[in-house]
């Protein structure tokens, strides 16, 4: 009897009152949670909407680059360098963030970051740090602005996203100095920011001559029409604007930047400076000549090529296996939005996957949702993946 009532725990089998004991048909299907949300170290593929494909890191063109760099960079450059950043990296971003995001701007503009992380740590201290002053997050959001917006004593008022990105309407009813803002793929509804909330967002720091603080997140991953431009671009002098290394490359390179109005970049760089600067130069000039050569196009052009194969299964088998589930957020970047049906029950879907070896995001706060990461995701196991997945969406309804 322990044995069997063991087994039943475990999900091997099925006991149903009157019809006896039978091997589960899948057999961790009946699993509680709990018991086997235990086995965190059993992840055997992660929907993780963080990471892009670590197997696609251009491994020989970095190493050929950092070859580069050892051979020909001076024993001077091997000093404190410039806490704003090298000027060959700054100078490859600028006409690399032109070109491919549309971003008025000049080489002094531009500022090298340890990532986007790192850049509004120090746009929050350097800009608005101090009691009394507020910056406004989109809700559901990204942790990172949260935290960094706290850690610099700043008050955060939390503003709803919708399908065409942050309410504009609800912002300007609040004192907020400053908005944190990912136009381009908002985490974790995967919205666009529509043409009329850019015009609308512009419109609000225009008139109380406030700051936008723009996370480019996934704008490089866009499948189904060109990118949208950046708000920079349309309002150079009040967007901060930030990039990252971390979805294009790898969040190990740990190299990005961001593009300040020319009137705080001062500020900026003492603050970077007083932190200990950004970088390793040596990898700052790594980048600078992936850049330069085209190697990045290049990289990104294949990667792109690779995610939409992997996004297009996903969106097939999620068709046919969640065929009531709403999904959103496919047009860019690396993850997929999943709306379940009103009732699922979230942190159970996600414990039952997780006995089954998959690692998934949820969110609540706009009705049940899943967000399923398909970068690192191989082909050969989308649908295996999306049926697995969806047992645990049936099982926690
Ligand atoms: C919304 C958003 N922006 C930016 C980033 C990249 O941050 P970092 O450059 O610090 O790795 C992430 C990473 O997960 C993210 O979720």
């Amino acid at each position: 009897v322990d044995a069997y009532s063991q087994l039943v725990a475990e999900g091997y089998l099925q006991a149903r009152r009157g019809a006896g004991t039978r091997v589960a048909a899948d057999r961790l299907s009946v699993a509680a949670p709990e018991a086997l949300a235990r086995d965190q170290a059993n992840i055997r593929h992660d929907l993780s909407p963080f990471q892009p494909a670590l197997d696609g890191f251009p491994r020989r063109t970095w190493h050929l680059a950092m070859g580069h760099v050892l051979r020909s960079a001076s024993n001077e450059r091997l000093g404190y360098p410039d806490p704003a950043g090298v000027p060959e990296l700054r100078g490859s971003l600028a006409a690399y963030l032109a070109r491919t995001r549309g971003l008025h701007l000049s080489v002094d503009q531009v500022i090298v970051t340890g990532g986007t992380r790192q850049g509004l740590a120090l746009a929050w201290r350097a800009l608005l740090g101090g009691e009394g002053r507020s910056v406004a997050i989109e809700w559901p959001g990204w942790g990172g602005v949260s935290e960094t917006a706290t850690d610099a004593s700043l008050a955060t008022i939390p503003i709803p996203v919708d399908e065409e990105g942050i309410l504009v309407e609800n912002l300007a009813r609040t004192r907020a100095d400053a908005v944190a803002v990912a136009p381009a793929h908002q985490y974790p509804t995967g919205s666009v920011l529509s043409a009329r909330r850019r015009a609308e967002l512009v419109c609000w720091a225009r008139q109380g001559d406030r700051l936008i603080v723009e996370d480019d997140y996934d704008a490089e991953y866009r499948y189904d029409r060109q990118p949208v431009g950046s708000l920079q671009g349309l309002e150079p002098d009040r967007v901060l604007y930030l990039g990252s290394t971390s979805k294009t490359l790898a969040p190990a390179v740990r190299v990005g930047w961001l593009v300040s109005p020319p009137r705080l970049v001062g500020a900026l760089v003492e603050a970077q400076r007083r932190c200990g600067g950004g970088p390793s130069p040596l990898h700052q000039l790594a980048l600078a000549h992936l850049i330069e050569r085209g190697d990045l196009d290049r990289h990104l052009r294949a990667q792109r090529r690779r995610y939409a194969r992997r996004r297009d299964l996903l969106l097939q088998a999620l068709a046919r296996e969640l065929p009531a589930a709403e999904v959103s957020g496919a047009a860019a970047g690396l993850y997929v939005t999943v709306k379940l049906p009103q009732g699922s029950d979230v942190p159970s879907v996600l414990a039952h996957a997780r006995t089954r070896g998959l690692a998934v995001e949820g969110f609540v706060d706009q009705g049940p949702a899943l967000v399923l990461g398909y970068a690192i995701l191989h082909e050969t196991v989308v649908e295996p993946v999306v049926e697995a997945l969806a047992a645990c969406v049936r099982l926690a309804s």
